[in-house]
Order: structure tokens, then C-alpha cells, then sequence
């Protein structure tokens, strides 16, 4: 290999085992030898080390001179120090270097042994189809990690910094000044609605979180799929019938005005949709969302059943608001790919949850929760914690790709937990302390620090959400920002279409008959 790509090499090439002559032999057998096994040359060798070439044109050169072949020697008409190639070498260099040469047949030598022959035309058949290289082509790290594939005005993360902000607002502060529905308004539309504008935006979303009569009736079905209920993929599933329902149509063939009412459709309805299905598994009727609730408040009383406390419904609002949108995750990138072919927001938004369902990427608040669980109690957490580390496990809930300082959304997080106070809440705060401490002295220059996940957890355990629906209640808020990235993407589209760099078997390959 080499850059990743599989290169065809001397040795791929090579005859092996070479046919051989020694100089002290005479011509005729040299040259039955040659017809025998049907090549156009032979070495001359000295132990196994090549000192010569024999070929079928020496051989003709040698009748024209009417020479006796039974009484001459090869070492009469051999070329003496052939050309040498290594088998390592990539065929397309090989026959670059020996293409200028006289000779057309290559003895090939490993460690001064002569190992095989490799003929000029075999060199020349595959350098041609060889790709030299991938001309004006750039080659990304893998995983793309640093590379900048688009332009965005929704927003970004300053790992370095601690910091991320959607458009030009810090993301926390935002979180602490205004609404969640203020902030999907300021994605949306580019800038904060003042009171009337947030009081109509309000009202227009409020028909749209109903479910149709027809997505009604399926849902139960979808909510009984699988031995295991796994809330997301229920969601995917449910999204993608909503915008069949709503004959959503590709988004090159629609304005902006139609493309955002397909954007908040699916915002405001996929709250309902988490809900009505975690019910429905659950053996409970659906709850039609409460007109009177903002978002955050809506979701925790269609799952709950009850209206919840405005601080409850705060902190998740909260929540809620610190996960619309960071950077360009995979599965916003997801989104704005399906939404560069031209398909309708219902694919894009299904592409994207599906990426979000991926380990690495929607993660699991409910682990982080679960080692809080194993800790047990405060007298435990040192001791617990040094174990885990020393014995080389990660401590759930730390650490992060972009963040090399503290999380700004677990920042704002602790503060939402502390405020709601709770035994819970003061045992996650010693038991980050003690991480961070155990991660420095074990782990120095790491920057390990809590993330999202941490303190996410132990918010929405502590406001009541049951475990199962952490990660959709990521999901419905994450929505935001996937729209947000759609609508940009489809104001300025360009199909997004990377090349891939081929690292297979060298193609052709002749195609085996079926025996
Ligand atoms: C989030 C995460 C995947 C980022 O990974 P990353 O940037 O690729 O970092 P690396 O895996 O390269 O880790 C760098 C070093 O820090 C250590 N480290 C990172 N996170 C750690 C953690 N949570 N606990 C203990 N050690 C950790 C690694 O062991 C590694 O140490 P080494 O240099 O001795 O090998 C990683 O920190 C992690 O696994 N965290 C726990 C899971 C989690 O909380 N996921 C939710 C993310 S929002």
C-alpha cells in the first residue's frame, strides 16, 4: 500500500521461477530451452546471481551470422549486466526507468539472488492501466476530521475555546436568555423574533404538532415492532410516514416558503411522535399535544400525562436548547447531503436520525447515568473511579473529540442540575470532580473534562424522563438545527459528491467461467 492505495508491483508481474542458462553452455541448448518453456529470453547466471541475458534476438542475430549454435557459447553472445529490477518496485515506476533501455526482458533480483524476469510489455500493459494518480483530486483524512466542506451561517463549535454558537449568539447564553421556540425562530429566519413575531410563530406551530388520522392509526403498529423498543428507530420510522402522508415533495422542486413549512411539520410534530410511540409500547393511550404549552412543556406533559412544573419544563427546555445544533456533526452533514440531491426534507431528516442512532455519535446520556448507579454512594466514588481508570475503562460522560476544555454545554448543564437540587445532583457534582482530578493525575495532558452527556443525564432523570427516551429527547430538538442546515443547504445547493479512492485488486481482472 501506499497513500492507501494498493500499487501492482515488479513482483505481481514477474515470471517465476526464471529460465536460466549458464555462459559455459552452448547456444542450442540455451535456445531449446527458451522454445521449451516458451519465453523470449533466459538469464545467465553465476550461482543464482544474474551476470547476463540471453535473447530470442540474439539468437537471430547469431543465425544471420551463420554461426555453428551446437559449438558456441552463451557467454559469446549474451549482454553482460543486464539492467536489474527490484521486486518492490511499483511496475508503473519499473517502466518508466527501463521503458528508454535497449532490453525488453528484466531479470528481477532480490538480495543479489535472481529471483524471476519481468518483460517490458508486461510492465507496459498494466502501468497503462494503472491510475498514475487522481489528478486535481485531493486527498481527506480519514473521518474528514479538520477538513471544511461548506459554508454555514447556522452556526459552530470552538473546541479550543470552550465555545459554540448558533449563528452569531453564544449558544449558552442564548439558552439562558430566551425560549427554545425563540431560538428555532432565530435559526430558521436568521434573526430573534421580538414578541409579536414569537407569538405568531407560536401559533403557527401549534396546529403542527397534531399527528394525522392516518399516521394515528399506524403508530400503534410501529410502536409494537421488535422484541426491544428502541425509541429512535420507531421515530425514523414514524418521520418517514409523516412526510409520505404530508406528500412532502423533493425539495428541488419547491420554494423556500413550502420547504420550511416541511421543516416545521416535522419539528413540531416529532415531540408528538416520541411520545405517542413510548406510550403506545408502554400500554398507554397517546395524549394530543396541549395547546397551551410551549415545546419543552408540551413534550414532558404528552409523555407524562401531567402539566408539568414550569421549572421542570424549564431545565428540559434548557436542555433542549444546548443540543439544537453543533457544527457539522454527522448527521447534520447527513441531512445536508440527502438535501443536496434534491430529496425531500422527510428523506433528509430520516437520513439524519439514522446517523444519530450511531453510538458514536447520539451516544447514550442514560451510561453516563448507569455509572452513577454502579458508583452507588459519595463514600464509594474515589475509590471507584481511580479502579475504572486504572484498569484502563473510560469513564462515560468525559472526554471529547472537539473540546479540550471544559464542555460549555455541561457547564450550563451542572448549573440547570444544581438549580434543580436533588441528592442526585450533588453526587454528580463530586463524582465529575473526582473524574476530572483522577483523569489529570492518571491521565496528564488528556484535557479530560465532563461533556454533554454527563450532566444531561442527570437533568432529564431528575425532571422525570424515563432512560429509553434520553437520546430521542436529543433527537426532537437536534431536528432544529438539521432543518435549519436543510433550508441553507437547499438555498445554495450543489449535489455534495466526494470520490473515493480505489484500493482493491487491480482491476481487470479477466472474469472467472462458471465451471
Ligand atoms: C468522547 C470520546 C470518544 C473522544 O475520543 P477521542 O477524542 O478520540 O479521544 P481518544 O480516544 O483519542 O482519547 C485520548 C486519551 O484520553 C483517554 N480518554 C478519553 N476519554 C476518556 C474517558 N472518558 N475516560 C478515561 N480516559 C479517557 C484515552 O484513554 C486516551 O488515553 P491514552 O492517550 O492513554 O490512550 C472519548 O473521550 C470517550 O470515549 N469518552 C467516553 C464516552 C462518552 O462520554 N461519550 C459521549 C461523548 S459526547
Amino acid at each position: 500500500m501506499a497513500d492507501g492505495h494498493k500499487v501492482r508491483t515488479v513482483r505481481d508481474v514477474m515470471s517465476s521461477p526464471p529460465v536460466t542458462a549458464l555462459s559455459s553452455e552452448v547456444l542450442a541448448d540455451a535456445s531449446n530451452r527458451m522454445k521449451s518453456h516458451g519465453v523470449g529470453s533466459v538469464v545467465v547466471i553465476d550461482g543464482d546471481r544474474p551476470i547476463g541475458i540471453l535473447t530470442e534476438r540474439d539468437l537471430v542475430s547469431f543465425v544471420a551470422s551463420g554461426g555453428d549454435s551446437s559449438v558456441t557459447k552463451v557467454s559469446e553472445w549474451m549482454t553482460e549486466d543486464p539492467e536489474l529490477v527490484g521486486p518492490g518496485e511499483p511496475v508503473v515506476d519499473a517502466f518508466a526507468r527501463l521503458s528508454q533501455g535497449r532490453y525488453r526482458h528484466i531479470p528481477v533480483v532480490e538480495d543479489d539472488g535472481l529471483i524471476g524476469v519481468v518483460s517490458i510489455r508486461d510492465l507496459m500493459r498494466i502501468a497503462s492501466i494503472e491510475p498514475m494518480s487522481y489528478p486535481g483530486h485531493m486527498e481527506a483524512p480519514k473521518g474528514l476530521a479538520g477538513v471544511i466542506v461548506a459554508e454555514t451561517e447556522v452556526g459552530d463549535v470552538r473546541g479550543q475555546e470552550g465555545f459554540y454558537h448558533y449563528r452569531q449568539y453564544s449558544a449558552t447564553e442564548l439558552t439562558e436568555r430566551r425560549g427554545l421556540e425563540d431560538a428555532w425562530y432565530f435559526m430558521f429566519e436568521g434573526e430573534l423574533p421580538d414578541r409579536i413575531q414569537l407569538d405568531a410563530f407560536i401559533d403557527e406551530l401549534r396546529p403542527l404538532r397534531q399527528v394525522s388520522p392516518l399516521v394515528a392509526e399506524l403508530l400503534p403498529a410501529l410502536a409494537r415492532a421488535g422484541e426491544r423498543f428502541v425509541p429512535l428507530d420507531a421515530l425514523r420510522t414514524a418521520v418517514s410516514l409523516v412526510a409520505a402522508d404530508a406528500d412532502f415533495r423533493p425539495s428541488l422542486d419547491i420554494d423556500r416558503p413550502a420547504l420550511r413549512m416541511n421543516a416545521l411539520q416535522v419539528c413540531s410534530v416529532i415531540p408528538t411522535l416520541i411520545a405517542a410511540l413510548w406510550r403506545l409500547r408502554h400500554g398507554h393511550e397517546p395524549l394530543a399535544p396541549h395547546p397551551e404549552l410551549r415545546y419543552a412543556a408540551n413534550y414532558l406533559y404528552m409523555i407524562t400525562g401531567e402539566v408539568p412544573d414550569p421549572d421542570i419544563a424549564r431545565a428540559i427546555e434548557q436542555y433542549q436548547m444546548t443540543t439544537i445544533d453543533h457544527g457539522f456533526n454527522a448527521s447534520t452533514f447527513t441531512a445536508r447531503v440527502i438535501t443536496s440531491t434534491g430529496a425531500d426534507l422527510g428523506a433528509a431528516a430520516v437520513g439524519a436520525i439514522g446517523a444519530l442512532s450511531g453510538p458514536l455519535h447520539g451516544g447514550a446520556p442514560s451510561r453516563a447515568l448507569d455509572m452513577l448507579d454502579a458508583i452507588g454512594n459519595p463514600d464509594n466514588t474515589a475509590a471507584w473511579v481511580r479502579n475504572a481508570v486504572e484498569s484502563g475503562d473510560r469513564i462515560m460522560g468525559f472526554g471529547h473529540r472537539v473540546y479540550k476544555t471544559e464542555d460549555p454545554r455541561s457547564r450550563l448543564l451542572r448549573d440547570v442540575a444544581q438549580r434543580l437540587g436533588g441528592d442526585m445532583a450533588e453526587f454528580a457534582t463530586l463524582v465529575e470532580q473526582t473524574v476530572v482530578d483522577t483523569l489529570a493525575e492518571l491521565k496528564p495532558g488528556r484535557d479530560l473534562y465532563a461533556n454533554v452527556e454527563f450532566y444531561a443525564g442527570v437533568v432529564m432523570d431528575r425532571c422525570g424522563l424515563p432512560r429509553e427516551l434520553f437520546t430521542p429527547t436529543f433527537a426532537s430538538s437536534r431536528a432544529i438545527g438539521w432543518c435549519a442546515n436543510i433550508l441553507e443547504q437547499a438555498a445554495d445547493n450543489r449535489i455534495i459528491r466526494p470520490s473515493a479512492k480505489y484500493v482493491g485488486p487491480p482491476p481487470p481482472q479477466p472474469v472467472p467461467e462458471l465451471d
